[in-house]
């Protein structure tokens, strides 16, 4: 990875904002601060998107208290923004990570509600709209993404009525009964109502928020079209209600976008060489098993990694399946260490991995292969490789871009993937051997039913899953995403400039 400051600061007509830059600085043990890529599917997907287009990508670096000058790297103009030590407690681990993200994924963990952490991220997200207005050319065009910045809509529409604005959600929207309990619930669907386009990953979530709009705002909604006023929103002003005869209005779109992978990056990798013999490498390394199944998780609580431990534990505890054929390699991926919820999380997740190599384990064989670390991409692909049975039994996820990796990546057609229905991807992987995770029983039986599937099943299945992978790749979402921005901005353009145009007649014929 090359960087390089950026002396003189241009104008984009193209900008990204998302809370991480798709590189994040870290400091190392020797001192010495490097850059690795950022976690997470959301960086993973967007950096192709941003390597063919001249665009500046606005975002935070990664480390507290970072204050970096815009730079180049990788075909990509990265204008940082920075956080404070208290910031990141406040806005990230803290709003977004503790409050938001627990209330956005059913409440698996009960979020917590602080104002102080509130008041962060308004800040935080002023400071991203501020930066991004900087940095946006006149008429430009700006793509906001996920969680952590949903009143930048609002926010950057009030300081650049000149923009066309993308907001597009990558994790669930909550039903109306969890959402409600956020007390700034008001607030954030204002924030995302100062989009032109929001885009969500599935229709439910669309749905999800089509609902909180009517029943926080009473603003009318129809199909993906929904009537905001064009009112005095200031604050103390109360506007509610639909939009009266003869008011002016603006129309906003919300509706799913399924978010995907640069397949052919997978799919090319997969049929390297070197991937290939590294992947019989892992399989040998591994003592030649029968089956491996595989988990690729950030460790969180929303991928269910508890729910398939229990399984896995309770098939060794009943022999049905047999330690000595069978290994479960889990990449758990560090993640977010610093919030309670997360490490609680981890300690468990090991206990159980221990208690279950314990009892299992044979000298020279593991029943579990388990590694809290990240992997460079290519190592990831030769693992999807060399996994017979791919686990993806998340208990709520956006859309789960490991499950559409790994399909990707079975040039083969071989392969089955265990795919969790509150995981999104299984709107389109409806081939997969799709489970409920809360279902114990049901997931042993799925797994069960994976390791065992003849070989003809399981070329059926893979190819119409990699044919739907293909289809739908990342670039397909990027520009289906902008299609609707870039139309849904030229019909209300040429629809203002006749409404002005009328006026001036009426004027006109007035004196
Ligand atoms: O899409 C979910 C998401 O939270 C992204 O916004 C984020 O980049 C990724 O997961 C990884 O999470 P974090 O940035 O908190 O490490």
């Amino acid at each position: 990875m090359t960087t390089r400051p950026d002396a003189e600061e241009r104008f984009y007509d193209f900008v990204v904002v998302s809370n991480r830059l798709p590189v994040d600085s870290v400091v190392g043990g020797d001192g010495r601060q490097r850059w690795t890529q950022s976690p997470g599917g959301l960086v993973a997907a967007l950096e192709p998107v941003m390597q063919s287009r001249d665009g500046a990508w606005v975002g935070w670096p990664g480390q507290a208290d970072l204050d970096l000058e815009p730079f180049d790297t990788d075909g990509m103009h990265l204008v940082p923004v920075p956080l404070s030590a208290l910031e990141v407690e406040h806005y990230y681990e803290g709003f977004s990570n503790d409050t938001l993200w627990p209330l956005y994924h059913d409440v698996i963990a009960a979020p917590s509600f602080h104002r102080e952490w509130w008041d962060t991220y308004r800040l935080v997200n002023t400071r991203f709209a501020d930066r991004t207005a900087e940095v946006a050319a006149q008429g430009g065009l700006v793509w906001v993404q996920d969680y952590q910045l949903q009143l930048v809509p609002k926010l950057l529409r009030e300081l650049r009525p000149d923009l066309t604005i993308g907001f597009f959600d990558h994790i669930p929207f909550p039903p109306y009964g969890l959402f409600s309990q956020l007390p700034w619930r008001t607030q954030v669907v204002e924030g995302l109502l100062g989009a032109d386009v929001v885009g969500f990953q599935r229709d439910a979530d669309a749905g999800n928020f089509q609902q909180a709009v009517r029943r926080l705002k009473g603003y009318a909604t129809k199909g993906s079209h929904i009537e905001v006023p064009l009112v005095d929103t200031s604050p103390g002003v109360r506007v509610y209600g639909p939009i009266k005869r003869g008011q002016a209005s603006r129309t906003v779109i919300a509706k799913k976008f399924p978010i995907s992978i640069d397949a052919a990056f997978y799919r090319e990798a997969a049929a390297r060489p070197d991937i290939r013999a590294r992947a019989r490498q892992i399989r040998g390394d591994l003592g030649n098993p029968k089956t491996i199944m595989l988990g690729v998780d950030r460790l969180d609580y929303t991928k269910g990694i508890r729910h398939r431990l229990e399984a896995y534990g309770e098939l060794l505890a009943e022999g049905r399946v047999n330690p000595e054929e069978v290994i479960l390699v889990q990449v758990a991926s560090p993640s977010r260490e610093r919030v309670l919820s997360y490490m609680q999380l981890r300690d468990e997740i090991e206990l159980t991995v221990g208690r279950i190599n314990g009892d299992y384990s044979e000298i020279g064989h593991q029943a579990i292969s388990y590694h809290h670390q990240n992997y460079p991409r290519d190592e990831m692909v030769a693992l999807y490789l060399a996994a017979d049975v791919m686990l993806v039994t998340a208990l709520r996820d956006g859309m789960n871009l490991v499950a559409k990796e790994y399909v990707a990546s079975r040039f083969d057609s071989d392969g089955v993937l265990v795919l969790s229905e509150f995981a999104g991807a299984s709107d389109e992987l409806t081939r997969a051997v799709l489970v409920n995770p809360h279902d114990i029983d049901g997931l042993k039986d799925a797994i069960m039913a994976a390791i065992e599937l003849p070989a003809r099943e399981r070329e059926s299945r893979m190819r119409y899953l990699r044919k739907r992978v293909f289809e739908n790749d990342v670039e397909k979402w990027s520009s289906g995403f902008l299609h609707v921005l870039v139309h849904h901005h030229a019909i209300v353009a040429s629809a203002s400039a006749s409404a002005s145009a009328g006026a001036g007649a009426d004027s006109s014929s007035e004196a």
